[in-house]
């Protein structure tokens, strides 16, 4: 098999528009594909996201905006993927689960899974909650009997006529695959969520709605709409159903929060073990942020638009401050303005003053050119030190390392004082140069991952064979 990446984020919902909370996930998945790239080639990686659109909450969104659903969806389709270009993420494929593309392979699935016998009818009585497109028990309840996550919405009961699909079945292959293969859910602490929650016994889960007004229908009983989530996890599956992406499936590599990690590690791998598909290689569940200590809500008023912030700082501090606040896999917050002292700090001063500074100075004392720059490469360790987090997926780690790399390098301008070395000493100060050229071409070649919108400029300052291009200013602090 060739080395190759299949990369994903959940498919959204899109009853609104991305908050940061959506475009974190996005905007980490979207720089471990170009790390990805980088390493194995472009045509090798796969890097996928989408909408999830048959969810009652969007035909309710549609509603209450006074507009039929199909051209809701479109308009809000639309919405989420302007939005990822505009905050530049590098996907290959947006995949709608109203595409046809998608609805063949879920009746697929699904009627291998019933042909295998895994789903049966049967009557569902119990809690749904809208908002979370889950079924839900009385202890999942706040006291008066409302969901946690979303106060303002009824729970309905549920008593209709259903399919299930047999996941206790799955219970024991389930614990043999997490501890045949105890890395596939990363962070570790996931694992062992899953891992008891699994022990304490599943249960069958409805896989169909008799009520639905919108969805996938059953291939077997188009009386009946597809679950959602059973109809949702399938989309990865079916974007590798196209002429020369199918290898892919091989790689597939899911990017989720870790509030959905139950669908994606419990009933989407039984699902796969059912259907006999082979299993995607991982799943990564990273944490969530709260908006200065505070849940991101509407009501609440403190929902953050990414489309704003980039407009303000730009691409590269919208990915950069995100993702370097804290670790990928735990929980964090964001506030406003650790976010601008960040920027001034190690954007603005930091890596735009380096690259300006360095440069600057190589223009005036070395006529734009320095000496030896085959000499010029950082340590081989230095990658290493960058590849080893970067396949960690350690991506604060890798923001940190790229700024203490940049505090480095100004530090020697800094100590050295080639500005007025190179008065006294032309040798010793032509070395520096090229020390300092080194820096900004490994800082340049990070960057393509880490802010790679302001790659192509640090790619001209940095120009070829040591010969700089024209001083740039990156990170305008005038944008504030
Ligand atoms: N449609 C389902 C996913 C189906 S995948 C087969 C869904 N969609 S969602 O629109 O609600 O997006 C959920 C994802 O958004 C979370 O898993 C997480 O990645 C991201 N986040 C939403 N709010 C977030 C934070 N406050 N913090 C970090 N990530 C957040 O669930």
């Amino acid at each position: 098999m060739k080395p190759a990446a299949f990369l994903t984020t959940p498919v959204y919902y899109v009853n609104d528009v991305p908050h940061i909370g959506h475009s974190y996930c996005t905007l980490a998945t979207d720089t471990l594909a170009r790390y990805e790239r980088l390493r194995l080639g472009e045509e090798n990686v796969f890097f996928l996201t989408g909408t999830d659109e048959n969810s009652q909450k969007t035909v309710d969104a549609a509603a209450k905006a006074g507009i039929d659903t199909a051209t809701y969806l479109e308009d809000m389709a639309t919405k989420w993927q302007n939005c990822w270009d505009t905050i530049g993420i590098s996907y290959n494929d947006f995949i709608r689960t109203t595409q046809q593309r998608h609805i063949d392979t879920v009746h697929e699935l699904f009627q291998k899974i019933y042909d295998k016998g895994d789903i049966y009818k049967g009557t569902y009585k119990g809690l749904y909650c809208t908002g979370c497109e889950t079924f839900k028990k009385t202890l999942d309840l706040s006291e008066d009997g409302r969901c946690l996550d979303h106060p303002n919405q009824d729970i309905k009961k549920l008593d209709e006529t259903n399919y299930f699909f047999r996941l206790s079945a799955y219970q024991e292959p389930l614990l043999k695959w997490f501890e045949d293969n105890p890395d596939w859910l990363q962070p570790r602490s996931r694992t062992n969520e899953i891992v008891s929650f699994l022990k304490s016994g599943l249960e069958d889960v409805s896989v169909s709605r008799e009520t639905a007004e919108f969805g996938i229908s059953l291939p077997m009983d188009p009386s009946h709409k597809v679950y959602v989530w059973f109809d949702a996890l399938i989309n990865y599956y079916s974007a590798t159903r196209t002429e020369g992406r199918e290898d892919f499936w091989q790689s597939a590599y899911h990017i989720i929060g870790k509030d959905i990690t139950r669908f994606h590690c419990v009933i989407w791998p039984a699902m796969l073990m059912s259907a006999g598909i082979e299993l995607p290689k991982g799943v990564f569940a990273h944490g969530f942020f709260t908006v200065n200590g505070t849940k991101m809500s509407k009501s609440l008023g403190n929902v953050i638009s990414p489309v704003a912030l980039s407009e303000q700082y730009g691409n590269d501090a919208l990915r950069a401050g995100l993702l370097s606040s804290f670790e990928f896999g735990n929980d964090g917050d964001f506030s406003a303005d650790n976010f601008a002292e960040f920027y001034r700090t190690k954007l603005a001063g930091g890596v735009g003053n380096l690259f300006n500074r360095v440069t600057v100075l190589i223009t005036k004392f070395c006529d734009g050119q320095v000496t030896d720059p085959e000499h010029c490469q950082l340590g081989q360790e230095m990658k290493d030190k960058f590849d080893d987090l970067m396949e960690k997926k350690q991506l604060k780690g890798a923001y940190d390392f790229y700024f203490a790399t940049v505090d480095a390098a100004n530090q020697r301008l800094n100590e050295t004082e080639v500005w007025k070395l190179v008065k006294v000493d032309a040798d010793a100060a032509a070395k520096i140069f090229t020390e300092l050229y080194g820096y900004l071409w490994f800082l340049t070649d990070m960057a393509e991952v880490l802010l790679p919108e302001s790659a192509p400029k640090m790619r001209a300052m940095v120009g070829e064979n040591g010969k700089v291009g024209a001083a740039e200013i990156m990170f305008n602090s005038g944008r504030e």
